[in-house]
Parts: C-alpha cells; structure tokens; sequence
C-alpha cells in the first residue's frame, strides 16, 4: 500500500475551513502529510488545524484571499517556512451563486471567475515557482460536473470551472519536463455548508430518487480521490480531469441506508 502513500508530503489546500476543502485536509494529515490551510478568515480555518494537531497531524493555518495574488505569496513562503518545502498543491477555494445569464451583473461576473480560476492561478503560480526550482510536485485542481456539463443559472461558474480542466490540460504539458503532474478532480454534488447556502438543498433530506446521481456526495468521497492522485499509485497521470460523481456499490456505507444492499 505505500505505492498510495503521501506520508511525509508538504501539502497546501486553499478554502479548507469547511466543506470539501476542510475534508480533503484532515485526509491528508491524516495519511501523513503535512499540511497547510487557508480561508478568508483566520478564526473560521485555526479550528480545522487544531483539530488535525489533537489528532496528531501536522497543520499549519494562515488567513488568505486566493483572489489577492499577494496574500498567496505570503501564505506559500509561510508554508515553505514553517514546513522546509511544498509539493502539492491542491486548489479548492471556490464558490458561486445561482442566478440566469442575462441578470449576471459585471461584478458578479468577474468575482465568481477571480475566486475560481484567477485563484487557483495565483496559488498555481506562486507554489509551482517553488516546486520548479525543488524538483517538482504535484497540482491538483478541484473543477466541477457544472464545468464539464452545461449548468443554467451558473454560467459564470460554469465557465470558470471548465476553464480550470482546460489550465490542468495545458500545465501538464508546459510543466511535464519539471516533474509537476497537474490533475484535476471534477465532482458531482457534494454535501456541503456551501451547497447548503447556495443552493438551499439540505441534500441528506433529499429522497435518494431525486437526489443527483442517486445519491448526494460527501467530501470524504473527494478525499479519496485527491489522496489518490497525491500518492506515487498516479504517477503516471497527469492532465486528467477525474469525474466523481458514482453511484452506491456494494459495501459502500450508502448502499445499505439506500437499500441497495443485498
Ligand atoms: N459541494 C459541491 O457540490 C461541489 C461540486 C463541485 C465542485 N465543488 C467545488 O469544490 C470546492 C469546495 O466546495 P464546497 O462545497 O466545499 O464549498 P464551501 O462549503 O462553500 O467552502 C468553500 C471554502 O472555500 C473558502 N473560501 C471561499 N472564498 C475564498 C477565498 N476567496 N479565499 C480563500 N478561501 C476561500 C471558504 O472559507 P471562508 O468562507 O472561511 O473564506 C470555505 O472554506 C469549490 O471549488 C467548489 O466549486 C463543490
């Protein structure tokens, strides 16, 4: 099993103070990896990181606005501080609201697509400029079905997030030669705050034959998949987009609760 190991890595997650982002953390401290987290607010995300440390992971939390390229800097030289390096990054922070084309005004426009992709370029740049010069790493980028598929009443996020696989794609080619992979992992819906708000869906309420792909997501399922991709097992991928949007199998937790199970 040590070909999925990431014992040891010195990982970044952007918007880690809940939901997918908060998940994805403790998974990796969990596993091993240092890791360093960041939100908008230093009292929202120092919870997370003291709950890693109780449990005997390493954290290291700093407040940051992925939208602000020089609060990145900062927040990756803090990283490189206080960890010696770092060599994985995964770009979460994001977010969105519901509302048709046309009463987009310009302002929600260009926030939606500087939180989601002009983030995950501030933090892609200032942590690949350390992994080039320290012999590589990996990126892992966290997009959507919503970029994949078409999403009325999320254009904008949408955009954005399509806009991310394509960056993933053309990374990995420009940075093949320095040994930064760059993937990109794409889910379904998630059971999150953010969901919770934006959407308005308390998603565990739903019937499972409404729920989206017959069952609602939770971020533990997107902790798997990046801890895949941060461990030696996906050393020969880079550029790809993972969809993970399954259905209950045998032996997976929901399928009993679904009454799926035999
Ligand atoms: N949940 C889903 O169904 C779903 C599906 C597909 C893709 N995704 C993607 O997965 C990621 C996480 O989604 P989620 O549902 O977990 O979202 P969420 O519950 O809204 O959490 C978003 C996280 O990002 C942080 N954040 C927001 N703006 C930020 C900024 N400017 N700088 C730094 N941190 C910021 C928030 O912290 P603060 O508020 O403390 O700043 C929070 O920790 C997003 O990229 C989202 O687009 C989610």
């Amino acid at each position: 099993m040590s070909r999925f190991s990431v014992d040891g890595r010195n990982a970044i997650v952007t918007g880690a103070s809940q939901g997918i982002g908060k998940g994805i953390a403790e998974r990796l401290a969990e596993a091993g990896a240092n890791v360093a987290i960041c939100s908008r607010a230093q009292e929202r995300v120092d919870p997370v990181a003291e709950a890693i440390e109780e449990e005997g992971g390493t954290a290291f939390a700093m407040e940051c606005n992925v939208r602000d390229a020089d609060a990145v800097e900062e927040f990756v030289d803090a990283t490189v501080e206080e960890f010696g390096g770092v060599d994985l990054l995964v770009n979460n922070a994001g977010g969105e609201f519901v509302a048709d084309f046309e009463e987009i005004s310009e302002n929600g426009w260009k926030a939606i697509v500087d939180l989601n992709l002009h983030g995950t370029r501030h933090c892609t740049q200032a942590a690949g400029e350390y992994m080039r010069e320290n012999g590589g790493g990996d990126v892992i980028n966290i997009s959507s079905v919503n970029g994949q598929h078409p999403c009325p009443g999320e254009s904008h996020y949408g955009a954005s997030k399509a806009a991310i696989i394509d960056l993933t794609e053309t990374l990995a080619v420009e940075w093949a030669e320095e040994e930064i992979a760059v993937n990109c992992v794409a889910p379904g819906l998630i059971q999150t705050p953010g969901v919770a708000e934006t959407l308005g869906i308390d998603a565990d309420e739903m019937p499972p034959r409404e729920r989206v792909d017959r069952r609602i997501g939770y971020a533990e399922d997107i902790a798997d998949v990046v801890q895949f991709l941060a461990s030696p097992a996906a050393a020969f991928m880079t550029g790809e987009t993972v969809t993970v949007k399954g259905v209950p199998r045998a032996g997976n937790s929901m399928a009993e609760d679904l009454g799926l199970e035999d």
